[in-house]
């Protein structure tokens, strides 16, 4: 499926530098230190986390994001509302270990990072620009988390030592082609971790009961279901649209 297919919507809560994209040669002139570039233009888009009087304990994340065709390149919203989830509850994420899977620009990860969890990003190991981008943006956030390849439904020897007490996974449920392997991952990571949880946001664009059925399928429970809106602050979700769902999955 091609981006073009795909509707992305610019994010509210965050601004981004558009046009003030990076040249292949570095030479933008910008004041802030510019990303390594990835072939194409990139631009840079910020993402605050706290109360809109910009509260003590406030967040903000700086994401590089490609113009280049490449799902993993974006800050998708479903990334947005899954952080933003992430941020709500950050108590719940301090000092234990979290995987991200499918995590592209990586913004829930990045946040459970800052609020003090051991954070392991993933991505599949055939994306080598994704995964340096990756490793970019955790430089430039300054927070060290572990950049690592990952497909889904592939066994190598590093993910049987991962055992995630938290897996997140933002709209990684757009292709059903590989919700099989995707599951297949996420089941053998909660199995191998137990009580272990995996939160998702996905768009649910049929309006079929797509997480019931994924449940059946692969025995799983579906401990909470939430409208992806619900919690996000209105200054965030009034540059988002669809029908985003976020679910908390444990075996
Ligand atoms: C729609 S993007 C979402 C990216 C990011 N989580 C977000 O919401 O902004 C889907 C992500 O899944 C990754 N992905 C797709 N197929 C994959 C696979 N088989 N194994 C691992 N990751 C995969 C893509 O590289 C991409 O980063």
């Amino acid at each position: 499926m091609s981006r073009t297919n795909r509707v992305r919507v610019r994010h509210c809560g965050s601004s981004m530098e558009e046009n003030s994209s990076y040249t292949t040669d570095g030479d933008g002139g910008s004041t802030e230190t510019p990303p390594t570039p990835t072939e194409g233009m990139t631009t840079v888009s910020h993402h605050y986390f706290g109360d809109s009087n910009g509260s003590d304990d406030a967040v903000s994340i700086t994401i590089i994001e490609s113009m280049k065709e490449d799902y993993g390149l974006f800050v998708w919203p479903c990334s947005v509302i899954l952080a933003e989830y992430v941020w709500q509850q950050r108590s719940r994420f301090t000092g234990i270990r979290v995987v991200e899977l499918g995590a592209g620009t990586s913004l829930p990860g990045l946040i459970a990072a800052k609020v003090g969890a051991h954070v392991i990003l993933t991505d599949d190991s055939n994306r080598l620009e994704v995964l340096d981008n990756m490793r970019r943006v955790c430089e430039l956030n300054n927070v060290k988390c572990e950049v690592m390849g990952l497909t889904w439904g592939v066994w190598d020897e590093s993910i049987f030592s991962l055992q995630p007490q938290v897996i997140l996974g933002a709209d990684v449920l757009y292709d059903s082609s590989a919700f099989d392997n995707l599951f297949a991952t996420v089941k053998f990571l909660l199995e191998n971790a137990p009580g272990s949880v995996f939160i998702t946001s996905y768009h649910n664009r049929s309006g079929h009961h797509l997480i019931e059925f994924l449940m059946v399928k692969w025995q799983l429970k579906c401990v909470k279901l939430l409208d992806g809106f619900s919690f996000l602050p209105s200054w965030k979700a009034s540059g988002l649209s669809g029908n985003i769902q976020l679910v908390e999955i444990r075996v």
